[in-house]
């Protein structure tokens, strides 16, 4: 008798959507995944403030929003507290693209990279690490990404939509995306500041200029050709996507004039709907409509954002995903489990799911 997995094979179904079948049955739609969590290292908070980020009441800052105070514990408690099952980790910006020799980059990545390997052997059944690579000094990055990789066994990598100045799209990059093909590795993007602070009038940055630099970053990956070059890496965007679901329309019709390289309208927007994107700071019935209509529930991933947004307010934000995007419990599965494991096979693993 043929099983019904090589009927499937047979019919070429793609393995990304075998995977999700086969996993329906083994976890429940409820099972949380969390592809956006940060943790705040000491070493990496104490290289911050030797480099000058401000330090007002005890509390540091970056990019004009307060740094939390952080623990692996409270991570786990957190994550218990929210019904978080397991969490992708990943530093938040500046990442280490503050420092201005590439020497300092890679052992600061290094350091950190290693502790996040010790936090995942720790907790295994709870806890994925997304590689921290010390950009904009792409041989080292490499280095770091394969070492994670190949070597610590990380589930994926984090990137930042531009490294001081060097946006996703640059071909001084491509190294960084073939080393990820080759591997079949997937990412997560988070946004950073951009280059001119001064746009954002004072006001902290991560407000609107974080959304807008992913917007930016997608927008120069398309523009650029980088994309079209390494369609198949899934790549996350963190919350929502910024504002592409609302500007795609806009960018994609400007990307058909002849002299933006005359782009065609569909093909334009089939690729700035071609990432994942997650729920972070994104849970209002306006935002996950967009999303919804946008990309579907099978590209939409839970995310905290923790401990940058507290336990307090992280609680109702994922309590409100499901009635705020009128979500079925099979899309809820979707966007709870399945999709991250489509983006992490590795997780599965972790899991013993296979
Ligand atoms: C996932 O987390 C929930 C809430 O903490 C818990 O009730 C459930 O047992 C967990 N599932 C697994 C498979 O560990
Ligand atoms: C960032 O790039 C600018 C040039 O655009 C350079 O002057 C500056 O030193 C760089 N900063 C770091 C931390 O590398
Ligand atoms: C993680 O690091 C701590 C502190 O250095 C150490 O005690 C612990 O054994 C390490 N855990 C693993 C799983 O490597
Ligand atoms: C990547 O995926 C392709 C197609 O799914 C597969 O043929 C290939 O062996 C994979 N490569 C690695 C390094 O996992």
């Amino acid at each position: 008798m043929m099983s019904s997995l090589l009927q499937k094979l047979l019919l070429g179904v793609p393995l990304a959507c075998l995977a999700s079948g086969a996993l329906t049955e083994s976890l429940d739609s409820n099972y949380k995944i969390d592809v956006h969590s940060h943790v705040v290292p000491s070493v990496w908070k104490e290289e911050l403030i030797s480099a000058g980020y401000p330090v007002k009441d005890g509390v540091l800052y970056t990019d004009g929003f307060p740094v939390a105070d952080w623990t692996l514990d409270s991570h786990i408690s957190t994550m218990d507290s929210l019904g978080i099952n397991y969490s992708t980790i990943s530093v938040s910006a500046p990442g280490v693209f503050f420092l201005k020799e590439a020497q300092k980059a890679k052992s600061l990545a290094r350091s950190v990279n290693t502790l996040l390997h010790n936090y995942t052997q720790t907790h295994p059944t709870r806890l994925g690490a997304l590689c921290l690579l010390p950009l904009p000094y792409v041989d080292e990055a490499v280095e770091e990404l394969e070492f994670c990789l190949d070597t610590l066994g990380f589930v994926g990598v984090g990137l930042f939509t531009n490294a001081n100045g060097t946006y996703l799209g640059d071909s001084a990059l491509d190294p960084i995306f073939s080393a990820l093909k080759t591997r079949n590795a997937s990412v997560f993007v988070h946004p950073a500041s951009p280059d001119c602070t001064s746009v954002a009038l004072g006001h902290p940055i991560p407000m609107t200029e974080y959304p807008f630099d992913t917007v930016r970053a997608i927008e120069n990956l398309l523009l650029t050709g980088q994309r079209a070059q390494y369609p198949d890496i899934k790549m996350i965007f963190a919350h929502g996507g910024g504002a592409i679901p609302f500007l795609a329309t806009r960018i994609a019709g400007m990307s058909s004039l002849p002299s933006l390289g005359g782009l065609l309208v569909p093909e334009s927007m089939a690729q700035l709907a071609g990432y994942y994107f997650d729920t972070a700071a994104s849970t209002s019935a306006i935002q996950l409509a967009a999303l919804k209509s946008f990309v579907g529930a099978g590209q939409i991933l839970t995310g905290s954002d923790y401990p940058y947004v507290p336990l307090s307010q992280a609680q109702p934000a994922l309590s409100a995903i499901e009635g705020n995007g009128d979500f079925t419990t099979a899309e809820m599965g979707q966007i709870n489990n399945q999709n991250a494991l489509a983006v992490f096979p590795r997780i599965i693993d972790a899991l013993n799911l296979n």
